[in-house]
């Protein structure tokens, strides 16, 4: 059973604005039936060319006629320039957030909304259609959309990357490349401040120390943890002491042993100080 917000409930139970607008100034359809799930997204301007109704169709999940009908009630009274700088992201904290192995209902959404505003600035002629080279031929996914994907929520894993836009979760014949594109993605990046001052050599202050653990655990740790739909949190930090707490999977899981020694504290000691043990905040409680 997924743990799904009460907003997300909400508009599973009560979705509103569903339905198609017939003289619809915009159009757009996503998704397949074959790939289980797709979206067919109208929406109405008025006369100051604001978005006055919009409505959805959707085959999916909860998470999917959850997204739709947010981004129905989102981008009403929007003009069309407002609506197409809404984000997946946009639509899942609307709804409190979604179970990560769902955000792909998110994307969904923001690619549906995508697709409408290119008709309508096509004047209704234009169908949406897959641009670019596809990476993922079990989901029709292009390089683009995972580019895309991975730079607007800051994926660092393959299981994310799946779990946003669906490729690589058939067949498993792409997840190379997917991995390639994350690697190029990601080293596009500039490096944090901190990480940059001990490239340089620089000797950190304990403040500097606190935030290199924070975002080691941000950015080599939590993305592992994730995939497996678990979680990390940085409770304090004692001289060469770190004490975290797992979270979601991670916390029932009967290898967590393992993973604290041969992930989070593998990793803080490569990238923060090789003196550091990590301790279970659970362990301290008992
Ligand atoms: S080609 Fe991507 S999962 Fe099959």
């Amino acid at each position: 059973m997924w743990d799904y917000t009460d907003k997300v409930k909400d508009y599973f139970f009560n979705p509103r604005n569903v339905g198609e607008i017939e003289d619809a100034d915009g159009v757009g359809e996503v998704g397949s039936l074959a790939c289980g799930d797709a979206l067919k997204l109208t929406f109405k301007l008025d006369e100051k060319g604001r978005i006055k109704e919009a409505k959805f169709k959707t085959f999916g999940c909860a998470s999917a006629i959850a997204s739709s009908s947010v981004l129905t009630e989102l981008i009403k009274g929007m003009t069309i320039e407002e609506a197409s700088k809404v984000t997946n992201k946009d639509i899942a904290d609307y709804l409190g957030g979604l179970p990560e192995q769902k955000m792909h209902c998110s994307v969904m959404g923001r690619e549906a909304l995508e697709a409408a505003i290119e008709n309508y600035h096509s004047g209704g002629k234009k169908k949406h259609q897959l641009e670019g080279k596809v990476v993922c031929v079990c989901f029709g996914v292009t390089e683009k959309e995972i580019e895309r994907v991975i730079r607007e929520n800051d994926l660092t894993a393959v299981e994310q990357v799946t779990n946003y836009c669906k490729a690589g979760g058939g067949c498993g014949g792409c997840r190379g490349e997917i991995e390639k594109i994350i690697e190029r993605v990601q080293g596009e990046k500039p490096k944090a401040p901190v990480i940059a001052a001990v490239a340089k050599g620089h000797k950190l202050t304990n403040i500097q120390k606190i935030q290199l653990i924070q975002q080691t655990i941000n950015e080599q740790i939590r993305p592992a943890l994730r995939g497996d739909g678990g979680n990390i949190e940085l409770i304090d930090v004692e001289g060469s002491k770190v004490i975290v707490a797992l979270r979601g999977m991670c916390a029932q899981c009967a290898m967590a042993n393992i993973t604290m020694r041969d992930l989070v504290e593998a990793k803080l000691r490569e990238f923060v100080s090789d003196d550091l043990n990590v301790e279970e905040a659970k362990d301290l409680a008992d």
